[in-house]
């Protein structure tokens, strides 16, 4: 009978509809295995005040510990009329250690701290295992980046050719996002390090039972101040849920490159057969699907994160039902991401980069002009006149269709006295990019620096 936890009150059980639409089982079921660690604990903490002598605090302990493995053997599931994960595993636990036990075990207690200190605790295993996930990710980027140490392609924005810049400081470029993303999840874990357990309802409990207790059971640094706090607020899971969409949109930039990059006309990389797809109907296709699958569920990501906001705002205090929402949106945004990160992570791992065809690309669009009037403002040239000069040789160039390279002695001379022939030292791409040798800079020295440096990173975190 669904209406089991609230039986006294009712002359009937609910509805065959409202039961339908009230059940959550089938998503918070999955919250069983810290629903009955959060058990143990409560039991210890009634025990400890005088609600269960030793012998049911034995029997009790026993009783869990038997239901936990009916639950991990799949023996006991949640039946069509429990409401919730709670209910069922009240139901569970009634049928091993008896009415008379079992239900002892509620006192003091309400699904509202139970569920918001269930959610914290999956959502604190979960980041590590997403936490595992992304280290793998940033290795596999850093792995590439060292193997092609030299490697130099064309530095874009605007997606227009702009400067020369190492293929291993880009692909670095896409590691420190991560890095961040990974310090966010390190943040996040210290603001949910607080137990709501004994916050009852929502204004406490009147037993006497000792939250720092279960708090530290459970593995929480400290309990919850403020019982309506604890038990209506869930900023804790929209925070995981947007550093989850934060991830989706890091990995669907780095997707996007890695698109471009396979396409005809670029060629700068070759997918490996195992991470691509091919066609149905057209023999020759190879396709990026890993990296669309990123792209397009980056916008599930942050769909979760918008759709969970909307629930939140203008829930009055404390506990509403609407909470009950939190849950299915967090689920599948670490479901997705448990299930994207390692085939992209495979993906990165066994590309093959093309360090010919971007090195052939680097100097095009004449992307060292830059380098040109740098080079004239070492010899002492204003920027502005420098600007301007090197703007009239491209435009000599461009005019031609030569490289700036190309451009001869006299030539030089006329656009202006300062364009020596020396100019041409700087007219290579290794010179560029060995020139940006400032902190940060895309540089060799600078970049190998660099990726020590991340590496440490990764290693505090
Ligand atoms: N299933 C609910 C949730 O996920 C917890 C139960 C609280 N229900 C209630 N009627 N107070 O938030």
């Amino acid at each position: 009978e669904a209406g089991a936890l609230w039986g006294g009150r009712f002359a009937d059980g609910p509805s065959p509809e409202l039961a339908r639409l009230s059940k959550s089982t089938q998503f918070d079921w999955q919250l069983a295995g810290y629903d009955l660690t959060g058990s143990r604990a409560h039991a210890r903490a009634l025990h400890r005040a005088g609600y269960l002598d030793d012998a049911e605090l034995g029997g009790m302990i026993a009783a869990i510990d038997e239901l936990q493995r009916r639950v991990d053997t799949g023996e006991f599931l949640p039946a069509a009329s429990d409401e919730d994960v709670h209910s069922a595993l009240e139901r569970g636990l009634i049928e091993i250690a008896g009415a008379e036990l079992g239900g002892k075990l509620r006192a003091g207690r309400s699904r509202n701290d139970q569920i918001a200190t269930l959610i914290r605790m999956l959502l604190r295993d979960h980041s590590a295992v997403l936490a595992g996930l992304v280290v793998d990710l940033i290795d596999a980027l850093a792995a590439q980046a060292e193997a092609n140490a030299d490697a130099i392609m064309p530095g874009r924005t605007h997606l227009q050719h702009a400067q020369p810049v190492l293929l291993a400081h880009h692909l670095l470029a896409h590691c420190w996002p991560l890095v961040r993303d990974l310090e966010r999840l390190d943040d996040w874990r210290r603001r949910a390090d607080a137990s709501p357990y004994g916050s009852g309802a929502l204004a406490g409990n009147t037993l006497g039972l000792d939250a720092a207790l279960i708090a530290d059971e459970l593995g929480f640094a400290a309990v919850a101040p403020n019982s309506i706090d604890a038990t209506a607020s869930r900023d804790v899971v929209a925070e995981f849920a947007y550093v989850t969409a934060q991830l989706g949109i890091d990995l669907s930039r780095l997707a996007e490159e890695i698109i471009i990059w396979n396409t005809r006309e670029f060629g700068f990389v070759t997918l490996d057969d195992s991470y691509s797809t091919g066609s149905s109907i057209m023999p020759q296709k190879k396709n990026p699907d890993i990296a669309e699958l990123a792209r397009g569920k980056s916008g599930r990501l942050i769909g979760n994160l918008t759709g969970l906001l909307a629930t939140l705002k203008g829930l009055p205090l404390a506990y509403n039902r609407d909470l009950q929402e939190d849950k299915e949106p967090v689920f599948d945004s670490i479901d997705t991401l448990e299930v994207l990160l390692p085939a992209f992570t495979g993906m990165v791992a066994t590309l093959r980069f093309h360090t010919d065809r971007m090195r052939e690309l680097a100097p095009e669009g004449y992307s060292l002009a830059t380098d040109v009037a740098e080079w004239l403002v070492k010899q002492h040239v204003p920027f502005r006149d420098a600007h301007e000069i090197t703007g009239n040789l491209v435009s000599f160039a461009e005019r031609r269709g030569i490289g700036l390279e190309a451009v001869d002695d006299v030539s030089l001379a006329q656009i202006s006295p300062h364009l020596t022939p020396e100019v041409r030292e700087v007219l290579t791409i290794e010179g560029s990019v060995a020139s940006r040798d400032g902190i940060a800079g895309t540089a060799p020295v600078r970049v190998a620096a660099q990726r020590a440096l991340l590496a440490d990173r990764v290693r505090q975190v």
